[in-house]
């Protein structure tokens, strides 16, 4: 699986970018990120979109991961589409890289009778799903470090 280097490639990046790159268990989390890539790219779980330049190679990536959901009353469908990992690399951005690749990902879903999407993201990238039409909801989170 060639993509699945790409994908790993960026996220990687990604982990790096947001100053997670120093962090001890990066070499694990590769692996167990990997394990976790390949097997839902497989189940149809995970769909992978990779933008690449002209004549060249790949220059950025994201994923559609069909996370579980219950059912609605207005959505009987239990999958909900999540756009996830969203990486351009630094050389080529503000070009509409990322606006391309986000507008590939929504036409997927669209076009396989999703009525819902969600993400999260990080505020470089936020005005740019703003224009998409994504708002931001209220969800609330409780961690334990340890
Ligand atoms: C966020 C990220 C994906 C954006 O990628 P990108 O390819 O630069 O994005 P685009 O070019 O499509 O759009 C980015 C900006 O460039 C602007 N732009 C796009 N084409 C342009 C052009 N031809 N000329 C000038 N500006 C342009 C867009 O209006 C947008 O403006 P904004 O930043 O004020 O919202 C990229 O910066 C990245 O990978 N960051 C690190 C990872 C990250 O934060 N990912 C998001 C988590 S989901």
């Amino acid at each position: 699986m060639q993509d699945v280097a790409t994908l790993m490639r960026y996220r990687l990046a990604m982990q790096r970018e947001l100053g997670r790159g120093a962090r001890k268990g990066l070499p694990v989390f590769a692996r167990v990120y990997r394990r976790w890539l390949e097997s839902r790219i497989r189940s149809r779980g995970v769909i992978p979109f990779i933008v690449e330049e002209e004549r060249g190679g790949p220059i950025g990536s994201g994923l559609i991961w069909l996370t579980e959901d219950r059912p609605h009353l207005e959505n009987l469908n239990v999958h909900v589409p999540r756009i996830h990992g969203v990486y351009v690399e630094p050389r080529v951005r503000r070009r509409g890289a990322a606006t391309l690749l986000v507008r590939e990902m929504l036409s997927w879903i669209r076009a396989h009778g999703y009525r819902r999407a969600v993400l999260r993201t990080s505020p470089r990238a936020e005005a740019m799903y703003v224009r998409f039409g994504f708002r931001r909801t209220a969800e609330m989170v409780r961690e334990w470090r340890e």
